[in-house]
């Protein structure tokens, strides 16, 4: 079995968010966040230990993955979805966020793990991707208007 120093030197060089949340009331309070969660959000660790992540969303709370990932949650099960998520100077990034539960050998829902993975590049490479296809399909449209 791996030692608790290997462990943490390992996760503390991963290149993703990884952190470590127990269920508090209706939160889910964060006990440990790595340095890459750090790098990501512009936030220490000692600024944020103890909340639950949801102070990541700011103002930006209609989002479509956050009733699922709610619902995950509460019944203890794994979800991945993306969020748009705020570092602390208030720019916006998105998050594919990878919730899994951990249970213990009594079988009692104990923490969640969730990983942050920045997929900014993607997702706008994905919107320039659609807003070009929309504006390939007017000019095709305009095109065989001409033809006519
Ligand atoms: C382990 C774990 C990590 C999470 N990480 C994030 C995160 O990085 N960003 C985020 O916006 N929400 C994150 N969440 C989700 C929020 O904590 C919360 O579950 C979500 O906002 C939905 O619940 P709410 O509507 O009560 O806020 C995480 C949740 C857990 C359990």
């Amino acid at each position: 079995m791996i030692n608790a120093k290997l462990l943490q030197l390992v996760v503390d060089a991963s290149n993703d968010g990884i952190v470590v949340a127990e269920q508090e009331g209706d939160d889910n309070i964060l006990i440990y966040v790595n340095k890459a969660f750090e790098r990501l959000t512009g936030y220490s660790n000692d600024e944020i230990l103890y909340q639950d992540c949801r102070f990541l969303q700011k103002e930006d709370r209609d989002q479509p993955g956050l009733r699922a990932i709610r619902d995950a949650v509460k019944s203890g099960e794994p979800c991945r979805h993306i969020l748009r998520n705020y570092r602390k100077d208030g720019s916006m990034f998105w998050n594919e966020l990878s919730i899994t539960p951990v249970y213990n050998e009594a079988d009692q829902l104990t923490y969640f793990i969730g990983i942050q993975k920045d997929v900014t590049e993607q997702v706008q490479a994905q919107q320039r991707v659609e807003e070009l296809e929309r504006e390939l399909l007017e000019l095709r449209k305009q095109l065989a208007n001409r033809a006519d």
